[in-house]
């Protein structure tokens, strides 16, 4: 199953990947994550992107789509994917179009994540993200056991660098502008599946799952 998560930052989009991955047999494919973990291995490609990401801009188009179009190619995604921040403006969507056009693949859901902007600046600010396994805390919303340490795997959490209010600010209008047209854009192809994301994790997941009959 090929499945594509849109959403405005902090809306959930990560959280509910990782809650499906197993059931569903697919990775997670989230092309943020790939940036940071090439901002830690200082890879060219990492610088560029960080400075983007440090301002809440889009990093360029080219790099995104290669860097997708390479991992579509390894083989756990042979049964599916989750698209997790990707595609994020209607030239990644073509491109990805053209992509799964190639590989005789297409998408099936494209499940868009609601959630105002004044309840997303709280739940960026209080995330903590591990950096042994990834899992997202929050501080109010799923408070690790022990403060600062992952409940999942015992490893430090962290805030991410563009966690910062008037980051996310600018991660908001970026969503709006630039990537918001793409929900009409897989409207118009009928895989369009709108979850309320304001209600508690568990329900969006159960919602989630309803969408795409899973
Ligand atoms: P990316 O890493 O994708 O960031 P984002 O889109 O801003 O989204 P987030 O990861 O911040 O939020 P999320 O929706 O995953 O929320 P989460 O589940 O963590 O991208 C970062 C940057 O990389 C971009 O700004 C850009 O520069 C670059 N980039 C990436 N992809 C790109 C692309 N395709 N093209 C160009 N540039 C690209 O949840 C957030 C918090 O809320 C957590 O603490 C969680 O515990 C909590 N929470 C989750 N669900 C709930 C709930 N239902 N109720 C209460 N709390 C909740
Ligand atoms: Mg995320
Ligand atoms: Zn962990």
């Amino acid at each position: 199953m090929n499945i594509i998560l849109i959403g405005p930052p902090g809306a959930g989009k990560g959280t509910q990947a990782k809650r499906m991955i197993e059931r569903l047999g697919v990775p997670q494919i989230s092309t943020g994550d790939m940036f940071r973990a090439a901002v830690k291995e200082g890879t060219p490609m990492g610088l560029k992107a960080k400075a983007c990401m440090d301002k809440g801009e889009l990093v360029p188009d080219d790099v995104v789509i290669g860097v997708v179009n390479e991992r579509l190619q390894k083989p756990d995604c042979k049964p599916g994917f989750i698209l997790d921040g990707f595609p994020r403006t209607l030239d990644q969507a073509k491109a990805l179009d053209e992509l799964l056009d190639k590989m005789r693949s297409k998408l099936d859901h494209v499940v868009v994540i609601e959630v105002p902007d004044n309840n997303l600046v709280g739940r960026l600010t209080g995330r903590r993200t591990c950096r042994g396994c990834g899992y997202m805390h929050h501080i109010t919303f799923d408070p690790p056991k022990k403060e600062g340490i992952c409940d999942k795997c015992g490893s430090e959490l962290y805030q991410r660098d563009d966690d910062q209010e008037v980051t996310i600010r600018e991660r908001l209008a970026t969503y709006h502008s630039q990537t918001s047209p793409l929900i009409e854009y897989y409207s118009n192809k009928g895989i369009v599946r709108k979850i309320d994301g304001t209600k508690n994790m568990q329900e969006v997941q159960d919602a989630v799952k309803a969408s795409i009959g899973a």
